[in-house]
């Protein structure tokens, strides 16, 4: 049977479901009671970030759970993210992050984007005005110093290109556990994920459903003809087709539903089998990458000119 957490390059291990908490609507007490159901169901990795507002929910519903003695919080897996704006001081951010989950420490930190704000720009969508040269050395060494401070037990990054992801194991003291990245059977990562490989980094797969409902997220990977049709096949949904795909090339998932029946149907993905001609078929689907990052791109002050320069061409 295949186990349904795998060790990071840190020593640690993560579960390979973990539940997304980003929503537009942010609505604390929709978001809390999802995470109590899924904890219920077994969910064991929660996935926040500051910029989300997400981490008051994520804590008072684990904080519960803990209450109840239904679980302890090592059983739990906590991932949040270094805003773009604290990359001037990852330290007080992550205390921060600490004091919004009522936590004295979380599982993984990651550095949420290859971009450095100016430390007013606390929103989603960075002004023109907002940016500022990215030094990757000095983040990091804030990250690292986090470590050291057992503020995380693992730190990471998020939406690095294989480029972005080779230039800080230049530097590093410690290496990369994580990238978290948009991966699903419509944008496949092929050559990042070999390049994590490589060096040991696990890949951590958002929007595994191409993020249906989302502002920049599509129905393209859930209404996809082939899916439909493999999820046919094996009496599964396409969800499940779309999370076990990425569980099937050694990812972790990321999945967001605060809705009890989807919150089962995905945990449920762990179970199917694809055929290896399902596979083989998937990979030829066209690719479609929907989280593109236009907003972080700008003529003036962001040092990424063009998409292509945000992703090192991986678009
Ligand atoms: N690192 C980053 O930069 C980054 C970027 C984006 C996302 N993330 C993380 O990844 C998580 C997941 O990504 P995401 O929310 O963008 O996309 P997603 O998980 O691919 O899709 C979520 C959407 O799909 C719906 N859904 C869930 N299960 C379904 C099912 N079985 N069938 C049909 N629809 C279903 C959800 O609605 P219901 O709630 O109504 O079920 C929600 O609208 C986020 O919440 C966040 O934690 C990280």
């Amino acid at each position: 049977m295949r186990s349904n957490e795998v060790r990071l390059n840190c020593g640690i291990t993560v579960p390979l479901i973990g539940l997304g908490t980003y929503s537009f609507n942010n609505d604390r007490e929709t978001t809390e009671q999802a995470i109590h159901v899924a904890l219920k169901m077994g969910y064991r990795h929660l996935d926040t970030a500051k910029i989300y507002g997400s981490e008051p929910a994520v804590g008072n519903a684990l904080r519960l759970a803990i209450e109840d003695e239904s679980i302890r919080r090592e059983d739990v897996f906590v991932t949040s993210k270094l805003w773009s704006a604290d990359h001037h001081d990852p330290v007080s951010a992550l205390k921060q992050t600490l004091r919004n989950l009522g936590m004295e420490y979380v599982d993984m930190y990651l550095v949420h984007w290859p971009v450095k704000l100016k430390p007013w720009a606390c929103y989603a969508v960075p002004k023109e005005e907002d940016f500022e040269q990215l030094d990757l050395e000095s983040t990091w060494a804030g990250m690292e110093k986090c470590l050291d401070m057992g503020l995380c037990r693992c730190i990471g990054v998020s939406n690095f290109s294989s480029k972005k992801v080779e230039r800080l194991l230049e530097f590093a003291s410690v290496p990369p556990a994580v990238n978290q990245v948009e991966m699903h059977p419509m944008w496949r990562q092929r050559k990042l994920r070999e390049i994590c490989a490589d060096h040991k980094i696990h890949v951590s797969a958002y929007s595994p459903l191409g993020g249906p409902g989302n502002a920049w997220g599509s129905t393209a990977v859930v209404e996809n003809p082939l899916i439909k049709s493999i999820a046919l096949k094996h009496q599964a949904t396409p969800a499940q087709v779309a999370l076990n795909w990425g569980l099937s090339k050694g990812a972790s998932v990321i999945v967001k539903s605060f809705n009890p029946d989807r919150l089962k149907e995905n945990v449920a993905s762990f179970d199917l089998k694809l055929d290896d001609e399902d596979l083989l078929e998937i990979d030829k689907l066209e690719e479609r990458k929907m989280m593109r990052g236009e907003f972080l791109v700008n003529d003036t002050t962001s040092p990424y000119k063009t998409l292509e320069d945000l992703w090192d061409y991986e678009i």
